[in-house]
């Protein structure tokens, strides 16, 4: 355990393993852009200009997401306070800018500890410390990893009945065959006696979708532009970003949003010494988002040992939130 920084009264500590070394991602994008359709994983979004762009996508008004998000926690907190019970051991997967958790916090009864987990660690750290600044009493201890591998929560919460959040459908970018298989994962983590707090986006009519991946001011297409930007800097690539565009579609067969980066023009790009051609039109697929009916998601955590306690949506149906318990 290392010490990432200190308050006065709140000792902050990080379960430090680098999320991903640099070799991971230098064999993830040359095995993504030798793959037939090109592709990258969506994780190596969120260097830190990526988090922060992150950060300005949740703020926007088509970005329905986040604030409906917020509006149901914020409206049943109480009853998911209850839920909970005193002391509880709170585990956020994904856990970024840590925004959400503070409505938790401020209706939990005596919280024990929070575990932030995020693949970026300077945004996470950063984020973690402030929280830790507003609750003095609460033991924040940010783990710097990468959820959708086999991970060790700090040993000594383990079978304490911890209670998991993940908020913002994130669980969205995982296929349904790996979104079973981490819900499956998480109740094992998670222990005994536990509850998962789990935000879903909802299967909707196509323009609100259309119009929330396809902002007015562009960041989302900056967002998806920026991973060609990192790989320029980080592994040493020859992008020329004006020659990709943003594009995301939703595939209703699948029920998924997929972002693209797409080529405008033939053209061959050098990446780590290794070169790769993109015929006119050619994409990168760099994100999956998939959107659930309320029906589907409880098909799915029944099929990976969790039971609905409860669930919430908003009244024009964009957004779900759905607490999960072990039976
Ligand atoms: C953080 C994965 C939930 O899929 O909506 C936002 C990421 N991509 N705009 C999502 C994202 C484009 C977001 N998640």
């Amino acid at each position: 355990m290392i010490t990432v920084d200190q308050t006065p009264n709140t000792p902050l500590t990080a379960d430090l393993q680098p999320a991903e070394g640099a070799g991971d991602f230098l064999r993830d994008v040359l095995d993504g852009l030798s793959d037939a359709p090109k592709n990258l994983p969506c994780k190596y979004f969120y260097d830190a200009r990526g988090s922060q762009l992150f950060d300005r996508i949740c703020a926007l008004e088509e970005y329905y997401l986040t604030h409906t998000e917020i509006v149901l926690l914020t409206e049943h907190a109480d009853r998911i306070a209850a839920a909970f019970g005193p002391q509880s051991t709170l585990v956020e997967f994904g856990s970024g800018s840590c925004a959400k958790v503070g409505i938790l916090l401020d209706v939990l009864e005596r919280p024990r500890a929070y575990i932030p987990i995020d693949i970026s660690y300077a945004h996470m750290a950063a984020a973690a410390a402030r929280l830790a600044a507003a609750h003095p009493r609460l033991e924040v201890r940010p783990v710097s990893a990468d959820y959708t591998r086999p991970l060790d929560l700090p040993h000594d919460l383990h079978g304490q009945g911890c209670i998991g959040f993940f908020p913002g459908s994130t669980i969205g970018n995982f296929t349904p065959r790996d979104a079973h298989s981490f819900l499956d994962d998480a109740r094992l983590w998670l222990g005994a006696g536990s509850r998962f707090l789990i935000g879903v986006d909802l299967k909707k009519p196509e323009p609100i979708l259309h119009a929330a991946y396809n902002d007015e001011a562009g960041i989302t297409a900056t967002f998806n532009l920026n991973l060609l930007r990192r790989i320029n800097r980080e592994i040493g690539a020859d992008f020329i970003l004006g020659n990709f565009e943003h594009e995301a579609r939703y595939d209703a067969t699948e029920g998924r949003i997929e972002m693209h980066l797409l080529s405008r023009e033939a053209q061959c790009v050098t990446v780590a010494g290794r070169a790769f051609d993109f015929v006119a039109g050619e994409t990168i697929h760099t994100e999956n988002s998939y959107k659930y009916t309320a029906g589907e998601f409880h098909s799915l955590a029944a099929g990976a040992g969790w039971s609905v306690e409860a669930w919430w949506m908003d009244r024009d149906a964009l957004f779900s939130v759905h607490l999960l318990m072990t039976p």
